[in-house]
């Protein structure tokens, strides 16, 4: 549940009066193939959203862009605000689409950056693999018994889930990762502990399993100080803008996305060119007698398996068909760790 009263030392927080260095490291690090989030002066003090705002000398420093995209026209955000990654200073920015005009803030603890963010009445309904991960309940269990589970199906645990995925990220070292569907931020947590990278961005559409993420880094303030922020997004239209992020992770989660295809390609739009992308999943048994391969899903859903589980070619013929090259993996029983790269 949220403690709502956890918050508030977020808005009183005092904010340096200049960009933090890691922020700078952000934007203006020269690893090879990234592009600069830096925009042109034209278009950074061309709008900005009217938010709260400390000092003018604030408001001068915040007109910026960030990484960070419209759900709805993937136009660039203009951000007003404190400068950073960090939860404070993401709390204390609004976003504005500059071509749709739609603006973004944040809505408890995280940044709300789906399509239906601020809708009054619509609430998006997804099927149930996605619901399921909304509930208080199930947020809440999801570290404490829940994720362990998984082992029972060969996942190592995370702590080996982390060191194997961190093997693959090797190429990625000190850029930006998003950790996709992060459900209670297990994996997003040691991202960021690690330094590893520049900024981490745990994202998840549930907003339950993003205030347990929160609860979680509070109780750590090396985690709550670090450079790594809390958005909400749909995996099917990711809110970054194209080749702006360096790796995704994507934890147990590509059995749960309503659809594969329409996320990996966002994967794969959101990555720069060498960027990696490392997830694990749930492999479905390979049914080698083809003429039942179309039948599949509905044989596993009358055994009672409702999720979205692929075979491990179906995974790498995903990757590839999305664009992605240099597929490798790791299975063991029902546990698959896969990597790409974008070309
Ligand atoms: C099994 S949890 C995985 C959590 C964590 N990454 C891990 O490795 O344990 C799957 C997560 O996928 C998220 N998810 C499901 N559908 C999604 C969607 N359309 N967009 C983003 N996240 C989604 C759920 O909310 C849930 O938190």
């Amino acid at each position: 549940m949220v403690d709502s009263t956890s918050l508030r030392p977020l808005r009183f927080l005092v904010f340096p009066k200049f960009p933090s260095p890691s922020y700078d490291l952000l934007c203006r690090r020269p690893l090879q193939g990234r592009h600069s989030l830096r925009l042109p002066a034209r278009i950074r003090s061309s709008s900005a959203v009217a938010v709260e705002s400390d000092s003018s000398t604030d408001q001068k420093s915040a007109l910026e862009l960030d990484l960070f995209a419209c759900p709805i026209c993937y136009e660039p955000l203009i951000r007003k605000g404190p400068p950073g990654l960090n939860l404070p200073a993401i709390y204390r920015s609004g976003f504005k689409c500059q071509k749709c005009n739609k603006a973004y803030s944040s809505k408890d603890v995280y940044l709300d950056l789906t399509i239906t963010s601020g809708a009054k009445n619509y609430t998006e309904f997804k099927p149930n693999r996605t619901e399921l991960f909304r509930s208080p309940i199930v947020s809440f269990l999801y570290e404490r018994g829940w994720r362990q589970n998984f082992s029972r199906s060969g996942f190592p645990g995370p702590d080996e889930e982390f060191k194997m995925a961190q093997e693959y990220f090797k190429p990625a070292e000190g850029g930006l990762l998003v950790d996709v569907s992060c459900g209670s931020g297990l994996f997003s947590r040691k991202f960021a502990k690690s330094g590893t990278y520049s900024g981490v961005i745990a994202l998840d559409f549930s907003e339950n399993m993003l205030r347990q993420s929160y609860d979680f880094i509070k109780a750590d303030d090396t985690i709550l100080n670090s450079n790594l922020a809390l958005v909400r997004a749909d995996v099917s239209r990711l809110p970054f803008l194209s080749g702006s992020v360096d790796a995704v992770h994507a934890g147990a989660a590509l059995h749960c996305w309503p659809s594969p295809s329409n996320a990996v390609s966002e994967i794969c739009r959101i990555l720069r060119s060498g960027g990696v992308f490392v997830g694990t999943t749930f492999l479905a048994p390979d049914l080698n007698i083809s003429f039942l391969r179309p039948y599949r899903q509905t044989i596993l859903q009358m055994e009672g398996n409702t999720y979205g589980n692929l075979t491990e070619k179906e995974i790498e013929d995903l990757c590839t068909s999305c664009g992605l090259t240099n597929y490798s993996s790791k299975v063991q029983q029902s546990f698959i760790m896969f990597s790409a790269q974008k070309p």
